[in-house]
């Protein structure tokens, strides 16, 4: 697998992740396109040998040294392969390159493999954010130090 930055060529293949991995919650093109032209994040898609299996973004506030996970998805049918945990390496080491020391995110309190992927990780739960996600869809606020 490999992990390279997207650009708005890739907008197509984002919305097809987003459209996979997501619910109602899921990223629109033009929240995409927001995220793709803010200096604050960075935006990657993960391929294999036959394409894109995946994508994931992140936002750093350099001034308070942390970064934020705001998308982390790999397609449903190539999951279980070792592509979820790899990908969220790159982004605390992609966290490290900025100078940030906490790596902070939100996951909704149902999502079991996101959760298990963090938690094996060395994020813990810092809190419970009700209505995160919509209406009765809660997160678990989580953190590592990086
Ligand atoms: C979370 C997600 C990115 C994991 O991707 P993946 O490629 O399947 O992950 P990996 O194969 O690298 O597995 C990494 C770990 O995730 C956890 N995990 C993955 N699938 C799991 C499952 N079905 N049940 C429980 N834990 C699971 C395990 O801890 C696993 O480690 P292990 O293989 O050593 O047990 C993927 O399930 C996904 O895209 N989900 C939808 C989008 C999403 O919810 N993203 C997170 C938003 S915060």
């Amino acid at each position: 697998m490999r992990i390279r930055v997207a650009g708005v060529e890739d907008l197509p293949d984002m919305l097809v992740v987003e459209k996979g991995c997501f619910g109602s919650e899921r990223f629109d093109l033009r929240m995409l396109e927001n995220i793709l032209s803010d200096k604050e994040d960075e935006s990657f898609i993960v391929e294999d040998g036959s394409g894109t299996v995946g994508s994931a973004m992140i936002h750093h506030k350099t001034s308070l040294g942390r970064s934020r996970i705001i998308s982390l998805a790999i397609l449903p049918e190539l999951r279980g392969k070792g592509y979820g945990r790899a990908t969220l390496e790159f982004l605390e080491d992609r966290a490290r390159a900025k100078r940030s020391t906490i790596m902070e995110l939100e996951v909704r309190v149902i999502n079991v493999a996101a959760i298990d992927l963090y938690l094996t990780s060395g994020y813990e739960v810092l809190g419970t954010i009700s209505n995160y996600f919509g209406k009765g869809e809660d997160a678990f606020y989580m953190e590592k130090a990086l």
